[in-house]
């Protein structure tokens, strides 16, 4: 494909500077017609006209890569492609118009859908109660470890580890020091749990272990049933990150694993882009002795009437305002109302069945630790580049130029120059064909055209160094 960004030197919105704004006659708005009241004083924000907004952000979206531009096999991202169908439903004036200080009775359709997601999101986890409240895949873990504590210290117990695997997600040790624990991690043997490693972690002293499966190369936990028996036997709790579950929708769930505790992330798996900046959804089930802790509100159903229930006996409380981002758990919940269950299980089939289809092509040009078969991704060792003089790094930012977005680079850190590829259920073989075409092109390129790409993107090569150290947050430090 030939591929070129739009390239604009484009200002910020601040800097705009705009002629006599084009009049359009039948839009006009004059003076008089707000209210003083509501008039604001000092707001210090642009004052443009229509068209040099839309133009503004318009032009920006033509910068940028999106999964409407192109594949995105970001590992752990589940960059999928989403049917707008969602988007369309999402943006319907019964679900954007509702406001959570509405009455009950004035909201039962709302409620209905929030209550059928967490009974659908139960069937899904294999769980017994499901919080809808969480914003984010991280939050979701943080409210499990609180869950936890609570847990352990109702059984009179002060448990302060949280075992993780140095395969882990970086959000799972961020979550567990956020919430006051300590972190005991743990070595990985050919690319799973070390048994022997996990066992002599386990004591007392142990809160949970937090473990993804498929774990972050893609390899699925085997001794799965070991691990949870060994926890459990500890009197600890098994936390089941389920940020994706691409890999096993439809064919096991966590609970059948025995782990008590799962998040998932709405914004990966279940209709809304992961990434894309904008509102989040990271619902945490439970086993039954785990429900009496969940935040309030739950949404409940009497056998006529939809309510938000308050009584709780152990509950955490509250853990985000209102009930979740509710177009999020709206795109949930057609999603999986349009898939259905043979739908879901189909598109875990065939997200496994691309990464391995992405992989065995790709292992005959480069190295690929650990060869049993996937899940739903894998991790690509590029340190042989360096032999060439280039690094990871270079071939993902040379994929820009192919109209690809670069896979997950540097991550995890067990494997070395890793790059990690998810290619997800919705692309065609085509595509992984051309995918893979250009990985193997980039091997024959010259060092040098490599080392300085990208060129057709809208932005060139930036300096990593500058842009993880010298971040520019707000305007006010653009200014400085
Ligand atoms: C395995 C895993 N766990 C947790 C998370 C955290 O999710 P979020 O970004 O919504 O906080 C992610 C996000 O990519 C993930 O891949």
């Amino acid at each position: 494909m030939n591929y070129h960004q739009s390239r604009y030197d484009e200002p910020l919105i601040f800097e705009i500077e705009e002629g006599e704004p084009i009049k359009v006659p039948n839009y006009p708005i004059k003076d008089n017609m707000i209210p003083k009241n509501l008039k604001r004083k000092g707001l210090d924000i642009p004052t443009l006209s229509e068209e040099s907004v839309v133009r503004h952000y318009t032009r920006l979206s033509q910068m940028n890569y999106g999964i409407d531009t192109g594949f995105y096999p970001l590992g752990s991202c589940t960059m999928k492609y989403n049917r707008k169908v969602m988007e369309e439903i999402a943006g319907w004036r019964e679900v954007t118009n509702v406001h959570p200080y509405q009455d009950d009775a004035a909201v039962q359709g709302s409620l209905e859908i929030m209550y059928r997601l967490q009974r659908m999101l139960c069937e899904i986890g294999g769980v017994d109660a499901v919080t809808l409240q969480p914003a984010a895949g991280a939050q979701g873990e943080f409210t499990g470890l609180l869950i936890t504590r609570a847990y352990h210290e109702l059984n009179g117990e002060k448990r302060n580890e949280v075992i993780l695997p140095d395969s882990s997600h970086g959000t799972n040790p961020a979550s567990a020091v956020m919430a006051g624990y300590d972190v005991v991690e743990i070595p990985s043997k050919a690319g799973c749990v070390d048994l022997e490693a996990l066992s002599s972690a386990v004591s007392k002293d142990t809160a949970v272990l937090m473990l993804t499966n498929p774990n972050l190369l893609g390899l699925f936990e085997k001794d799965v049933v070991r691990i949870s028996k060994l926890l459990h036997d500890h009197g600890a709790l098994l936390y089941y990150d389920g940020a994706n579950l691409n890999a096993i929708m439809g064919i096991t769930t966590p609970g059948k694993m025995d782990f008590d505790i799962v998040h998932f992330n709405l914004h990966k798996t279940f209709g809304t882009p992961h990434g894309g900046g904008g509102p989040g959804g990271g619902p945490l089930g439970v086993k039954k002795h785990l429900e009496k802790f969940l935040p309030i509100p739950s949404v409940e159903y009497n056998g006529s009437k939809y309510h938000l229930d308050y009584d709780r006996s152990h509950s955490i409380g509250k853990i985000k305002g209102f009930y979740g981002n509710f177009n999020v758990l709206v795109k949930a919940y057609v999603y999986i109302k349009l898939m259905g269950s043979d739908g879901l299980k189909e598109v875990t089939e065939r997200a496994v069945l691309n990464a391995n289809y992405l992989k065995a092509r790709l292992e005959k040009h480069f190295d690929i630790p650990f060869k049993n078969h996937r899940k739903h991704e894998f991790v690509v060792d590029g340190s042989k580049l360096k032999e060439r003089g280039l690094r990871t790094l270079d071939l993902a930012k040379r994929l820009l130029d192919y109209g690809f977005h670069a896979p997950t680079i540097y991550f995890p850190h067990l494997v070395e120059e890793a790059m990690m590829i998810e290619p997800t259920e919705t692309e065609s073989k085509e595509t992984l064909d051309d995918f893979v075409d250009a990985m193997i092109k980039i091997l024959n390129e010259d060092v040098e055209l490599v080392k300085n790409a990208p060129y057709n993107t809208s932005v060139r090569r930036v300096s990593e160094v500058e842009a993880a150290r010298n971040l520019i947050l707000s305007m006010r430090m653009y200014e400085k």
